[in-house]
């Protein structure tokens, strides 16, 4: 099969195309003949190396971290797919790879896929829909009449969570540049703060969460809006010990996050809210319960651009350049 893959570490080091073999499948596995992919921020850091600490892989790497498409053969214990069965996710972290013609994953990290959206709408979805589903839901506990802040509403996660909050009954404030603020305005933000001219520490006050998706500065301003009480959590800022034990990392990295996220820790202290860093989980069960959300309307995919499969290369340098509108997707088949 054809697939883009690296052979070492590094942000100059081309993504190419090269012929791989077929993957087998184990018993719990389905073999799925990949249609369209997505990519993430998560991608161009694997290539640069940024999340060894975290995620070991071997080489050469098969990039990617989203797909659609049709199942072609199933595992023995395999109960909830057959071979014709179109299908979206995200595989487990150890095995990514989804720049491809066919991948092979564990049956519970996929779900069908919504039956309203084509692959290559569909693939623009599993990372940033599952990665808001568990921070809205797992961590901020975010309810109806809530306010939420959620950063960069026009990226990728930000053009999913804006529709995910608002359907769940959420006031949602988001940070935009003016080339994002019709599209933001148009999935239903509430109030739309123009990054570029305006501080949103010096205009919100007094809400229940922060979706933070841009770390630094804005996470760190991001505790003055908050009441007592509230929560954040970020998906981009500073991983803390809380996070190193619930990942069961060694002690030892454990530590090192403790040391790294003491400023966060005194934040959370003095301004008495809760701070969470998530880092997201594949699951089959929540992308169903998202399908449900794209069937019923509530929610809609936002795509960029689309990119060949060869242009994959391409595709990361430009998704990397930072101004994405919604999702970089790759057109695999
Ligand atoms: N921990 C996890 O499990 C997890 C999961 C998913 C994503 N993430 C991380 O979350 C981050 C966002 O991912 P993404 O897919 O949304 O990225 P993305 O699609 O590349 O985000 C691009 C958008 O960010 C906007 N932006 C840039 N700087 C901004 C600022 N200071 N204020 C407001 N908006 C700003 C840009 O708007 P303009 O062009 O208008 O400036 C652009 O529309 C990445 O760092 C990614 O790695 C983590």
């Amino acid at each position: 099969m054809k697939a883009m893959s690296i052979e070492k570490y590094g942000k100059n080091v081309p993504l190419l195309m090269s012929e791989r073999p077929l993957p087998g499948i184990g018993d719990h596995d389905v073999l799925v003949e990949i249609h369209a992919a997505s990519l993430n921020p998560i991608d161009f850091k694997i290539k640069e190396g940024k999340v060894k600490l975290l995620l070991k892989y071997k080489f050469p790497l098969i990039l990617g971290n989203d797909f659609s498409g049709v199942v072609v053969q199933v595992g023995k214990l395999v109960q909830a797919f057959k071979p014709g069965d179109e299908v979206y996710g995200r595989p487990r972290k150890s095995r990514i790879g989804t720049l491809a013609e066919y991948i092979a994953v564990h049956e519970e990290d996929i779900s069908l896929k919504p039956h309203n959206l084509n692959f290559a709408e569909a693939a623009s979805i599993p990372l940033v829909g599952l990665t808001t589903y568990q921070a809205f839901t797992e961590i901020l506990d975010l309810q109806q009449g809530h306010k939420i802040l959620i950063h960069a509403g026009a990226g990728g996660v930000g053009t999913f969570a804006i529709q995910l909050a608002k359907w769940m009954g959420a006031y949602v404030a988001t940070t935009a540049s003016e080339k994002g603020y019709e599209l933001v305005k148009g999935l239903g933000a509430d109030q739309i703060i123009n990054y570029k001219k305006e501080n949103f520490a010096e205009i919100l006050s007094e809400y229940d969460a922060v979706y933070d998706t841009l770390g630094g500065t804005a996470l760190v301003q991001s505790f003055r809006i908050l009441k007592p009480g509230g929560r954040i959590v970020s998906i981009s800022g500073v991983p803390n010990a809380a996070f190193g034990k619930e990942a069961q990392l060694n002690w030892w990295k454990t530590a090192l996050l403790s040391i790294i996220s003491r400023k966060i820790t005194a934040l959370e202290k003095e301004n008495q809210v809760r701070y969470r860093y998530l880092f997201m989980k594949p699951s089959g069960a929540q992308l169903t319960i998202i399908k449900d959300y794209i069937e019923a309307g509530h929610i809609k995919p936002v795509i960029d651009k689309v990119f060949t499969l060869r242009d994959a290369d391409q595709a990361l340098r430009y998704l990397e350049e930072g101004g994405a509108k919604g999702k970089v997707v790759i057109k695999v088949r």
